[in-house]
C-alpha cells in the first residue's frame, strides 16, 4: 500500500502546482512574463482583440504554457501591442482608437498597399 499511497501524494501534489498556471485554479492569477500588457482583467479582453483582429485562435501566439516566448508570432505581437500602446497614446482624449483590428483586418499579414486595379 505504501507505494501506492505516497504515488498519491505525489500525483495530487503536481495537479494543485499545476492548477494556478491554466488560470483555473482559485484565487488571483499572477501572470509570468507580461512585458507590455497590465496584470489585470485587461488581459483577456487584449487577448480577445488581438485573436480577432488577426483572424487566429490563441495557439497562433501561443503554447499550452501562455508565458512561454518560443512561438515568434509572440514575440512579434508584443511589438504590436506595444506600438498600438504608443500611438493610442498621442490622441488626445485617451480613449482607444487603434486595435490589431484597424490594420490587420482578420489577417495575420495586413495590406500595406491596396491591391492592383484589375
Ligand atoms: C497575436 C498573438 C496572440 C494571440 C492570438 C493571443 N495572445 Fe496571449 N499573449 C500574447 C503576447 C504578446 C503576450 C505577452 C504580453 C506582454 O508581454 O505584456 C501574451 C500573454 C498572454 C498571457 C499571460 C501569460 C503569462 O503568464 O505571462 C495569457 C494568459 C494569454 N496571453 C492568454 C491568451 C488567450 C486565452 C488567447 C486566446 C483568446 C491569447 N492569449 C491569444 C500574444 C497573443
Ligand atoms: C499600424 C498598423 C498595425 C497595427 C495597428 C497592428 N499591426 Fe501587426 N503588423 C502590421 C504590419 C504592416 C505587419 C507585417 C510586417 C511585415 O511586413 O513584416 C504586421 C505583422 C504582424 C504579425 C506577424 C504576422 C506574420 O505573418 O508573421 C503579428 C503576429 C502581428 N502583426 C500582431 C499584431 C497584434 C497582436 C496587433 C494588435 C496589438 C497588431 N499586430 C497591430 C501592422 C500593424
Amino acid at each position: 500500500m505504501r507505494p501506492l499511497l505516497f504515488a498519491l501524494v505525489v500525483c495530487s501534489v503536481a495537479l494543485f502546482a499545476q492548477a494556478p498556471e491554466g488560470g483555473r485554479g482559485r484565487g488571483p492569477v499572477k501572470h509570468k512574463n507580461l512585458q507590455v500588457l497590465p496584470d489585470d482583467s485587461t488581459l483577456i479582453p487584449n487577448m480577445r482583440m488581438a485573436a480577432t483582429g488577426l483572424g487566429v485562435m490563441c495557439d497562433y501566439c501561443h503554447e499550452q504554457d501562455r508565458s512561454l516566448d518560443t512561438k515568434p508570432t509572440k514575440v512579434t505581437a508584443r511589438m504590436m501591442f506595444s506600438m498600438v500602446k504608443d500611438i493610442n497614446s498621442k490622441f488626445p482624449d485617451g480613449k482607444v482608437h487603434v486595435t490589431c483590428y484597424t490594420c490587420h483586418r482578420g489577417m495575420t499579414e495586413p495590406l500595406t498597399a491596396p491591391p492592383a486595379a484589375q
